[in-house]
């Protein structure tokens, strides 16, 4: 039985008063506590369920959801998506018609949450006309102890800022901010739960995204996610099998395995020995044409995961693999804990077991005090690799982690120029990986029209790259559907072609 199901039984009335269960709440994030591991036992909760009482909280009211971030975000939505529907509330795409808004956050830059505030300092304007509205913060800002204070000095049109550990929580919160007059604060600064049963409404129905894991522990000394998302913990793996099997039933085509450093999975089991090697060997019996994972940390990428990605079928030919930098002395102060050599041997095998590889990275420019030779090394070192795409990025300092503290000589004007240069290198390679494909057969997931013209049908392949094409065919015929396109021209970012036949 699903949650609507569970509702539409119980028949629920909406209590009156609320006030029996309203508890004041008042927990502000602390980095102090985010930092510590190992102290706390995981907690496996393995039914999630929401307190009758709340379970028509939402009948007749609207919810809209603005995500930034990463996937992992991204997929929080849907959970709280999920939880808004079982709380009767309606999903809308139009903020003025919404009861409740939720912004939530990204905190891995500045850029990112400069976006969040001054989107905060426009929804003033929607509180003045509506003033019953409900503004809420969650997602990995409300982690940081500076944003939360920062909230509660110069933006007091907010009602609720609730973290990323928190999201569970989701129906008290509400129900405490439609009962406070003040602004409802619940951010947990813990090493974290494993939940299992929330609710989720996934957006679309060809891809799917499915947590394996939670948090990180590597501790990066430029990033802000360990002390945003608590430490390292994997969910069992019959729960995550299950759900892929579920997904694969509900006629999804492809998922995506999440966790911020997945090659950990499994290290937090007291009790056994299984690894994202093992979980990959099992999820490729599954009957669903693709699985991905990302995000890899070259550190933890065992023999055994390469030798089971190695055996193709569901399992696609791409890794995201970011190495951040291509100089070993940058590697060591960012506390990557490989070098510039274990990364090349380690892309080296991988090759060797999969000729047909993708791969794709991210890296920073721009590190304190990096020199020009260091640079160098990263473009050297992208060269040697032959990526196919990176995402690229100047360094931004987060407030309380290690690298914040230390002196940079090193101008923007010089930051501004390196990222220009790394991505004229980017751009070489994505454009050369992409003519090596004119001419060729590729399989594409269709997944809709183009952007631009309706007529135009758009979906990736395997390896993620971007595939436009016509076809003869009516698009409610191959949307969701796995085709054959000749590759008749490589654009900048994306591949032109002609529809063949559906394969699946
Ligand atoms: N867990 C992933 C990374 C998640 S963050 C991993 O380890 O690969 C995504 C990317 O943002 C990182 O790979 C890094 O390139 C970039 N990033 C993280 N912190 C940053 C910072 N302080 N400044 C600039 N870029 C950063
Ligand atoms: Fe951040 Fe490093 Fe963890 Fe990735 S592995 S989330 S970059 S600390
Ligand atoms: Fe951003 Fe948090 Fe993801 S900081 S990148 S939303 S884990």
């Amino acid at each position: 039985m699903n949650e609507e199901q569970r509702r539409a039984s119980q028949q629920v009335k909406e209590p009156k008063d609320y006030s029996k269960y309203f508890e004041k709440v008042f927990t502000a994030p602390s980095l102090k506590d985010a930092k510590k591991r190992g102290k706390e036992d995981i907690k496996y909760h393995k039914d999630f369920t929401i307190d009758e009482a709340f379970l028509q909280m939402g009948v007749g009211r609207k919810f809209y959801i603005r995500t930034y971030g990463c996937q992992m975000n991204e997929h929080d939505t849907e959970v709280m998506a999920g939880i808004f529907a079982s709380l009767g509330y309606e999903a809308t795409t139009n903020i003025e018609e919404a009861d409740v808004v939720l912004l939530n956050t990204c905190a891995i830059r500045e850029n990112a949450e400069n976006k969040v505030f001054g989107e905060l300092g426009f929804l003033l304007k929607y509180k003045r006309k509506n003033p019953d509205m409900l503004i809420g913060v969650c997602g990995c800002m409300s982690q940081e102890e500076a944003v939360v204070n920062k909230i509660l000095k110069q933006y007091q049109h907010v009602d609720m800022v609730f973290g990323t550990h928190n999201i569970h929580r989701l129906p008290n919160i509400l129900k405490d901010a439609y009962l406070s007059k003040e602004m409802v604060v619940e951010v947990w600064s813990k090493e974290g739960d494993v939940i299992e049963s929330l609710p989720k409404k996934r957006n679309g129905s060809i891809k799917a995204w499915v947590n394996i894991m939670y948090g990180c522990d590597k501790f990066c000394t430029y990033c802000i996610v360990p002390y945003t998302r608590g430490k390292e913990r994997s969910r069992r793996p019959e729960e995550i099998i299950q759900e892929v099997r579920e997904l694969a039933a509900q006629g999804y085509k492809e998922i995506m395995l999440l966790g911020q450093n997945v090659n950990a999975y499994g290290k937090d089991f007291e009790d056994s020995t299984y690894r994202l090697g093992d979980l990959m060997d099992e999820l490729r019996t599954i009957d669903i044409p693709r699985i991905r994972f990302t995000t890899s940390h070259p550190r933890d990428f065992d023999d055994h995961l390469i030798e089971v990605l190695a055996k193709g079928g569901n399992l696609v030919e791409h890794i995201h693999l970011p190495v951040q930098s291509g100089s070993n002395d940058i590697l060591k102060i960012m506390a990557r804990k490989y070098t510039r050599e274990h990364f090349l041997a380690l892309v080296d095998k991988i090759k060797v077991a999969m000729p047909n590889v993708t791969l794709t990275t991210d890296i920073i420019v721009g590190y304190p005090n990096e020199t020009e030779a260091q640079f160098e090394e990263t473009l050297d070192l992208y060269r040697q690799v032959g990526f196919d795409m990176a995402f690229t990025y100047i360094y931004s300092p987060r407030e309380g982690t290690p690298a914040a503290k230390m002196v940079d000589n090193v101008s923007d004007e010089e930051k501004k120029s390196r990222l220009h240069r790394l991505n004229d290198v980017v751009a070489e390679f994505s454009g050369k990986a992409l003519k090596k494909l004119e001419g060729q057969v590729v399989e594409v997931l269709v997944e809709g029209s183009s952007k631009r013209r309706d007529d135009v049908l758009a979906g990736y392949t395997r390896s993620n790259r971007l595939v436009n094409f016509e076809a003869d065919v009516p698009a409610e015929e191959l949307v969701g559907k796995l085709v054959h396109v000749r590759v008749v021209e490589a654009k900048t970012h994306s591949l032109q072609g002609e529809f063949i036949e559906v394969v699946k």
